[in-house]
């Protein structure tokens, strides 16, 4: 199922809300739980941030907790994403060798590179449990919420770093 286009405004205005009330962690935890409630073939929703080659987790909604909170940028889906500076769609994670698997139900899998300029500051990562659970209208409406949220990733860099379990929303 895609992203209905009626739905992109509204959805961006209220990604404009959150960011104009929130900031850092927090703000990135409510887009997550905002991106799951709003649009049902999002299972899990994360966004990592780019700490030198690793990927870290700054904030998550979903179901269940995924042991990947770090991941090398030189892995996984994610790390691919970082590698090739543009977002990559997982049709079928059977299929890619470098699937980095977090929960038995994810069939498909998006990552949005979030930029600050030319780097790849963080991603939005999200796990679907359909096979093509994602096309380009998930691309088109994600890059735009990725657009907004450097400023938040930038923020949730000079936070002290998160205690173990405490990064989910809800
Ligand atoms: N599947 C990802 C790892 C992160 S989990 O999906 C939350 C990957 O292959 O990089």
């Amino acid at each position: 199922m895609p992203v209905p286009s009626k739905a992109v405004t509204p959805a961006l205005l209220q990604v404009d809300a959150i960011l104009g009330r929130l900031d850092g962690r927090q703000a990135l935890g409510e887009i997550c739980r905002f991106l799951r409630r709003s649009f049902p073939h999002y299972r899990w929703v994360g966004v990592y941030r780019t700490v030198d080659t690793t990927l870290v987790l700054d904030a998550w909604d979903g179901p269940a907790a995924t042991e990947h909170t770090t991941i090398p940028v030189a892995k996984g889906v994610c790390g691919r994403a970082v590698r090739e500076g543009r977002t990559v769609i997982v049709d079928d994670v059977r299929d890619d060798p470098e699937y980095l698997a977090c929960f038995l139900e994810t069939r498909a899998e998006i990552v949005v590179p979030i930029r600050d300029g030319d780097a790849v500051v963080g991603e939005i990562d999200i796990d679907g449990d359909r096979i093509k659970a994602y096309d380009a209208s998930d691309r088109t409406f994600l890059e735009c919420v990725a657009e907004k949220l450097a400023r938040s990733v930038a923020a949730a860099a000079a936070e002290p770093p998160p205690s173990e379990g405490s990064v989910r929303s809800a």
